[in-house]
């Protein structure tokens, strides 16, 4: 039998200034919750426990303040000092947020907004990745509720530490075992490195439709919802990378200290911004879906009904990825994307070349739940060097872990 080499998963001060924030609920599986938090202080990091009020049931405070260093924090205020534990410090306060073990009950909460206790209210306010571990009986783990909601999680971008398979506290044997104290801090350790991964690197991403105004008040345009460029920006954000987001008209918004965010309307601003921005990039993901033609020239005014039939000329816009793939200097990457409804391999690693990408992600019409108006993507990625990967259908959250991890990739070669 392979012995466990604890030594090797940490070493003194590797987390030091880290602040991590755990919070527990009430499942049998806290007891494993002390050994993780003796790990962390070992290795040098601040650690802050908030108890679900059902926690207590499972752990008592005194241990765990006592290997935090912290008082362990339940109630909005405390009633002894009358102090005000403000859900919204805690919640910038951490760089890492795990919740573990995770009960069927606060993941439902945490996916409808439930904030009926500190814990909840915490998550809805924090910034930092967030880590759920969840823990509970088997059947309660495959009811078709749980799993939406832990699919939901994932789409809220959380990182679910899957429970692992094995004997319950009910007796029966099953998945729904918490994950081990020693694996969840080697999965701190990793989300940790995550953030950092991309600092000192600025990334440029277009995301969304463009307008082509044919009259003040009618436009050319497509149904791009823009998700897709805003999940790409958020995890590249989340991984240190200051990113500049132009965007053409959507709904969404994006609040978040790395990200600066250019609206703009047409293909012609998109472009502008684009090329001003470029030279200072490190990376360039362009995943609008630029109006490919714009009418010759908008009318001044509305453009009235008459019986004539009436004929709108149209010339093509400027093609803003070929433009930076000829911009391009061997210390900057270039995205691009597909979308296709035939031949997609083909076209795609035809755009590939032409462009001088680095690589390409290509999305079929022909899959359902990809390409514009879903939450989901399915995508396939061609480098330059020919090598195809396929995806499985994800949300557009997953689908941008995807594509950031293989630009790091790249960056890191
Ligand atoms: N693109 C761009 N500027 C344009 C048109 C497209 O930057 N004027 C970018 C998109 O953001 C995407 C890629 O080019 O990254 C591919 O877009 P797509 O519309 O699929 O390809 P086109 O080159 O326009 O070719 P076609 O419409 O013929 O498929």
């Amino acid at each position: 039998m392979q012995k466990r080499k604890t030594n090797s998963l940490w070493s003194h001060n590797m987390l030091t200034g880290k602040k991590i924030l755990i919070g527990i609920t009430g499942g049998i599986a806290a007891y494993k919750i002390p050994t993780l938090v003796r790990l962390l202080k070992k290795a040098g990091a601040e650690v802050q426990i908030l108890f679900s009020p059902m926690a207590h049931e499972f752990i008592t405070p005194l241990t765990l303040s006592t290997l935090s260093g912290n008082p362990v924090l339940t109630d909005f205020h405390n009633p002894e000092t009358g102090e005000w534990n403000s859900h919204v410090e805690l919640g910038m306060w951490a760089d890492i947020f795990l919740v573990a073990p995770v009960t069927a009950s606060t993941m439902g909460k945490m996916v409808n907004g439930i904030a009926d206790n500190l814990l909840v209210t915490t998550y809805l306010s924090a910034k930092c990745p967030v880590l759920l571990a969840p823990a509970m009986d088997m059947d309660m783990y495959k009811h078709p509720s749980t799993k939406a909601n832990v699919d939901k999680l994932k789409e809220f971008g959380h990182v679910i530490i899957e429970p692992k398979e094995g004997e319950l506290a009910s007796g029966l044997c099953g998945e729904g075992r918490m994950e081990e104290p020693e694996e969840i801090f080697k999965i701190i350790l990793d989300q940790l490195k995550k953030k950092a991964e991309l600092k000192n690197k600025t990334a440029l991403i277009t995301a969304g439709p463009t307008y082509e105004a044919i009259d003040p008040v009618r436009f050319i345009g497509n149904h791009s919802s823009g998700l897709m460029g805003y999940s790409i920006a958020e995890e590249l954000a989340s991984r240190g990378a200051k990113v500049i987001l132009i965007s053409g008209p959507t709904h969404l918004n994006i609040e978040h200290s790395n990200i600066k965010l250019i609206r703009v309307e047409s293909a012609d601003e998109m472009y502008d911004v684009a090329v001003e921005n470029f030279s200072a990039s490190d990376v360039a993901i362009m995943s609008a879906a630029v109006a490919d033609y714009k009418p010759v020239k908008a009318a001044p005014k509305k453009i009235k009904k008459t019986t004539k039939t009436p004929e709108i000329k149209l010339i093509t816009t400027p093609d803003i990825l070929a433009e930076l793939g000829k911009q391009k200097t061997k210390d900057q990457l270039l995205i691009g994307f597909a979308l296709e409804t035939d031949n997609e391999l083909e076209n795609a690693g035809k755009k590939l070349k032409n462009k001088n990408l680095d690589f390409i992600v290509l999305n079929s019409l022909k899959d359902k739940g990809a390409g514009f108006r879903h939450a989901t993507n399915k995508v396939t990625i061609i480098d330059k060097d020919q090598k195809i990967e396929k995806f499985e259908l994800k949300s557009k959250k997953e689908v941008a872990v995807d594509i950031v991890d293989k630009l790091v990739g790249l960056l890191a070669s």
